[in-house]
């Protein structure tokens, strides 16, 4: 194992901040949480996200971000470092994350792709004189067309490869602060937008009134997996990006900050979102479809739609390239710090890496490669990594992390960890009976959920 010579820290508290916020608002934040609450019912589902979020978000991203402070190192190193204390090594935790990383970047990226050649697409006026049909017809055309696929997650592995490429303060903190702002700089403007429009009332109540009637068990269950998704949980990512944190950093009050900007940010898109679609007489329907086949036809249709159009679509490469940005450094920082790797080496090895297992995923739609992999599987390649990544890998390395933390950790150090620097030092034990008990229970019920050991709707019916 390497030794840590000097490593990197964050320029600032600040940097920390926007960079961890950056790499939990994304794709998750923009493009699911506003079709799954659509699908969930509104208001109810949003109050139990809330809930998940606090009781379940929090404490694991506390677990991370202390995982990594305590030991400065990426999630393998860390896991290593810390299993003494438990007689049982649990460095396979890391070695999951870091194959996560490879898995969710490699398709990531691709839907990333999509928003680019969206942002082009605005620019070159394409929508402006299509019909509805020929404009959503366009989104499978861009399925369909591997090379194209190719090109843009090429551009987007380029991108991301060249932030990460400049380090920690230099590459990662940097590009967090100018991208970061201007990200939250677009959300405002559009909210602002999305708030003269006559179905933002519709909106506004659809979101915060909660109606009881429509809670389905499951619900709570997507709420759950979801809140690991979007904030980066379960695969080291946040343990990562908390090694480069000094002592003197208040781990608990930074925790709550960068899950409300979060939560904030997936509500402000929402309430962006299904405004303009209440308003043009659409509904907010399943999957891509909402991001990628609505939204440009309801552009095409209102003053001043380009410009609207390229804003949105540079947020959703914005809020991606955040995220793929914490998604490639997991999977380099574990090769810096395990075979004592050169940062650029490492960066460009797994940036090259993950663009190539990222090309079945860019196929998947041409059927170029695996062609019956459908007829076989059920669903497609891309559909399958996607799948695998949220319901299994991240649910289950987020419940190993807590178990892990809660049960297995030296006691001291834990303790330490989570004191150092905080004044809610009084926090622990709450925080402790959480990621001993409520988070691993409430994920294993989502995993028995996952494999249909249980059928939660089922199982509330009689
Ligand atoms: N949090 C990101 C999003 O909401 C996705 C992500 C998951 C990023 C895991 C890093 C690690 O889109």
């Amino acid at each position: 194992m390497a030794v840590n010579q000097t490593r990197e820290q964050w320029g600032s508290k600040l940097g920390f901040i926007l960079a961890a916020t950056g790499s939990a608002v994304g794709l998750g934040n923009l493009w699911k949480f506003p079709y799954i609450t659509g699908e969930n019912g509104g208001g109810i589902f949003v109050l139990i996200y809330l809930v998940c979020i606090a009781v379940v978000g929090i404490p694991v991203f506390l677990a991370e971000v202390m995982i990594g402070r305590a030991t400065q190192s990426s999630p393998v190193v860390a896991f290593d470092k810390l299993s003494n204390a438990s007689k049982t090594n649990w460095n396979f935790v890391g070695w999951i994350g870091v194959f996560s990383g490879f898995i969710i970047l490699s398709y990531y990226s691709v839907v990333a792709g999509w928003a680019l050649n969206y942002t082009l697409m605005s620019i070159s006026h394409f929508f402006d004189t299509l019909s509805p049909d020929k404009i959503s017809q366009t989104f499978d055309v861009l399925y369909a067309s591997g090379d194209i696929n190719v090109f843009w997650h090429a551009v987007f592995m380029l991108l991301t490869v060249g932030v990460v490429y400049g380090g920690i303060k230099g590459g990662i903190e940097k590009w967090s602060r100018i991208l970061m702002p201007l990200l939250l700089g677009i959300l405002v403007v559009l909210f602002f937008y999305a708030m003269t429009l006559d179905g933002f009332g519709r909106s506004f109540k659809f979101l915060f009134y909660p109606d009881v009637s429509k809670l389905k068990p499951s619900g709570v269950l997507e709420a759950l997996g979801h809140a690991f998704f979007t904030l980066s949980l379960g695969m080291g990512a946040i343990i990562t990006y908390g090694s480069y944190l000094s002592k003197k950093e208040d781990l608990v009050k930074t925790s709550v900050i960068i899950a409300v900007l979060d939560t904030a940010v997936a509500i402000i898109a929402t309430l962006v979102l299904f405004p303009i679609i209440f308003t043009f007489g659409y509904e907010p329907q399943a999957g891509p479809g909402l991001l990628f086949k609505t939204l440009p036809i309801i552009f095409s249709q209102i003053p001043g739609g380009m410009i609207l159009s390229i804003i949105f679509f540079l947020l959703v490469v914005f809020a991606a390239l955040t995220s793929g940005m914490s998604l490639l450094e997991v999977v380099s920082a574990n090769f810096i710090d395990l075979l004592g790797w050169g940062r650029k080496k490492a960066v460009l090895i797994m940036g090259s890496i993950i663009f190539i297992i990222g090309i079945p995923s860019a196929l998947s739609g041409s059927g170029a490669i695996f062609k019956n992999w459908e007829v076989i599987y059920g669903i497609n390649f891309f559909d399958t990594v996607d799948y695998l990544a949220s319901n299994w890998l991240l649910p289950i390395g987020g419940l190993l992390i807590a178990v892990f933390t809660g049960w297995f950790m030296d006691r001291r150090v834990r303790e330490n960890e989570f004191m150092t620097g905080t004044s809610f030092g009084r926090g622990y034990k709450y925080w402790l009976f959480l990621i001993r008990f409520v988070a691993p229970v409430a994920v294993f019920i989502i995993v028995l959920q996952r494999v249909g050991f249980i059928n939660i709707d089922k199982l509330f019916s009689w």
